[in-house]
């Protein structure tokens, strides 16, 4: 059976991938990612970042945005809204401006409200900060918290609970999915926001892995455990790919990485608030890996030609 409907009968809520825009119009990747069967979620992998949804001050458009929501909508697919304050793709009229905490405040605001009230009622959840942290479990010194410290994280919180108060709100990094400084510092972001008295729903674990470096089942139940035992509710893995560090992938790495990928998959299962797996686009035909970590890739369940690989068996067995 495929992959959404064994995690629906597993108690999930989904099992998704990300898309993004450029590849709705390749009509063989389309047939397998509208199968709801198959992907009951759908992340745009792009289209609502800041730098798309506010490139000017003020200047709002959605137009890539929508495409992916609306296809989402038209097939009955759900969507994980993504991502409202990010250090990346963020138009530099934001990161080099000079601002006040006021500024600040009020530029936080307006793009919050004016893209979650867009979406209002369309997401079942929102990306509110994303990579907020360093691997060290320090905060990013990034335009947001120059300026605001990080008090600029309940303040997203907040701004986003008032325009879709139905939407269930994220904080999504990687390298949480174990535990470590990094986890330890998300379980802190978890209880500052919720101190402030704003709301906090979930933690996204991005899950950006390696072939052969995936934690044991047993640790990536301890790190999501921390999230729910902070307040958080539920938990999800958000960009779920797990690559060869080197390439071309031989049969037995193959194999590696669908233990790995069947870990990963367990380890979700065996926590009830775990409420999904999202892969970070299906194919390894249009994975964001190798035009950003050089000489790696082949991270998804389907190969570049659109065929499964022992990863998708690994994960439809175990689900
Ligand atoms: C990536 C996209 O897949 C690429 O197309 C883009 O060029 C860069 O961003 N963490 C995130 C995602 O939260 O938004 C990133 O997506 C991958 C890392």
């Amino acid at each position: 059976a495929q992959l959404n409907k064994l995690a629906k009968a597993a108690g999930k809520l989904y099992f998704g991938s990300a898309t993004d825009n450029g590849e709705l119009s390749d009509t063989a990747y389309v047939n397998i990612l509208k199968n709801t069967d198959e992907f009951g979620q759908i992340t745009p992998g792009n289209g609502q970042k800041w730098q798309y949804t506010e490139p000017n001050q003020g200047q709002f458009s959605y137009t890539q945005g929508d495409q992916i929501v609306d296809f989402a909508a038209t097939n009955g697919q759900i969507v994980r809204c993504h991502t409202l304050v990010w250090y990346s793709q963020l138009p530099s009229w934001v990161s080099s401006g000079s601002w006040t905490k006021d500024q600040m405040t009020s530029i936080i605001n307006t793009h919050i409200s004016n893209e979650v009230g867009h979406y209002k009622g369309k997401c079942y959840s929102w990306d509110v900060v994303n990579e907020a942290l360093n691997d060290d479990g320090t905060y990013r010194s990034n335009i947001f918290y120059t300026v605001l410290g990080e008090s600029y994280i309940p303040l997203a919180f907040e701004a986003a609970a008032a325009a879709d108060p139905a939407a269930k709100l994220y904080y999504n990094d990687y390298n949480i999915e174990a535990t470590g400084a990094k986890q330890a510092s998300t379980v802190k972001i978890v209880t500052l926001v919720k101190n402030a008295g704003a709301r906090i729903d979930g933690v996204g674990m991005q899950a950006h892995l390696i072939v052969g470096s995936v934690s044991a089942q047993s640790t990536l139940q301890s790190a999501m455990n921390s999230y729910i035992s902070a307040g958080a509710t539920e938990v999800s893995y958000t960009e779920l790919d797990i690559r060869f560090s080197s390439l071309p992938a031989t049969d037995s790495g193959l194999q590696q990485q669908a233990t790995d990928y069947a870990t990963v998959t367990k380890a979700c299962l065996a926590v009830k608030a775990c409420v999904g797996i999202t892969i970070w686009d299906y194919t390894d035909k249009y994975s964001w890996i190798p035009s950003t970590f050089q000489g790696q890739g082949a991270a998804l369940l389907y190969d570049d030609n659109l065929s499964k690989k022992p990863a998708w068996t690994a994960v439809s067995s175990v689900l």
